[in-house]
């Protein structure tokens, strides 16, 4: 199957990183998301990651241009129609996914495999809700998708082994490793992340240790390059909330019950990095500069 258009819809912090990687691995794409506002967000921020790979000599001016003139926009969800391939990088929640899905399905030939890049949401249950569940599958990039190695593949019930093998090729064709995962509630990396963070916000939560005692523990106690609070802000406090009910409701064990802190925090709009403020605070660069509270 030839792939030389992907169509990319939700252009946060996820679709404009696998843009970024799409267009560098020289696949023309096509951005969509609610507003014309936040499409432009969404090409802005990789029109700033290539000037910063730029300045670390990772590539060079003229690549940027040419990266930059493979990246289009539109604002119409009809403009899909001349796609080959989607991935759908949407708010982690399962009734816009599915009403988003069922809008492509009208709108796509019926060849065109949709990839959503959801964290924990069901892939069968997304694909039995289009036409096309031999062609719905999960495709899902790490953050920040332009610095990290793997692409987590999710084969539904239905998604047929041409689906899987175009997929992998596509993830691999970005220069990604991918492994894959059975569609159980958060694959395999959530699965095991997620309750990880949820419970370093409960040992917050308790009292056990503030932020940066938490995150130093686990930076420095067990060698991981972010400590776990730092990391839900990265990835977002509303999506890391999200994750964990959705593995709460659908593996009905109340070990994966998300802290009351996180819920907390969510309402009060302290959704991470990208809201300027989360566990931590941040400037408007994007850098740490107090925890929170
Ligand atoms: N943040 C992470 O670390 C991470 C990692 C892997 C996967 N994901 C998954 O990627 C997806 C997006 O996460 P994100 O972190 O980029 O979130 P984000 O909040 O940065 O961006 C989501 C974007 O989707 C847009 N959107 C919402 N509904 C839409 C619709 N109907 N049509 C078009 N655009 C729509 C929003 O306007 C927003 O710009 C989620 O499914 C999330 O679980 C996130």
């Amino acid at each position: 199957m030839a792939i030389g258009t992907v169509g990319v819809i939700g252009a946060g912090q996820m679709g404009s990183g696998i843009a970024q990687v799409m267009a560098q691995a020289g696949i023309n794409v096509v951005i969509h998301d609610v507003t014309a506002e936040l499409t432009r967000r969404g090409v802005d921020s990789i029109s700033r990651n290539l000037d910063r790979m730029i300045q670390r000599g990772r590539i060079k001016p003229e690549d940027r241009d040419h990266v930059l003139a493979r990246v289009g926009t539109t604002g119409s969800l009809e403009d899909f129609s001349r796609v080959d391939f989607v991935v759908e990088a949407v708010v982690e929640d399962e009734d816009a996914k599915i009403e988003l899905l069922r809008k492509l399905d009208a709108v796509c030939p019926p060849e065109v495999i949709f990839a959503s890049n959801t964290s924990s949401i069901s892939i069968t249950r997304m694909g039995a809700r289009t036409s096309r569940a031999d062609r719905v599958i999960g495709m899902h990039f790490m953050n920040p998708v332009p610095a990290m190695k793997l692409v987590e593949i999710i084969r539904g019930l239905a998604t047929s082994d041409q689906t899987y093998q175009a997929t992998r090729a596509l993830a691999e064709r970005t220069g990604k490793t991918t492994m894959t995962a059975q569609d159980f509630p958060g694959f395999i990396v959530n699965r095991v992340l997620l309750p990880m963070i949820n419970e370093a916000i409960y040992t917050l939560y308790e009292g056990v240790g503030g932020v940066t005692d938490i995150d130093t523990a686990m930076k420095l106690g067990t060698n991981q390059p972010m400590g776990p609070l730092e990391l839900a802000d990265l990835i977002g406090l509303d999506t890391c909330l999200a994750i964990m009910e959705v593995m709460h409701r659908v593996l009905g064990d109340d070990k994966y019950r998300p802290c009351p802190l996180l819920k907390k925090y969510v309402d009060a709009g302290y959704l991470g990095r990208k809201a300027g403020r989360g566990f931590y605070k941040y400037d408007a660069q994007g850098n740490p500069t107090a925890p929170q509270g």
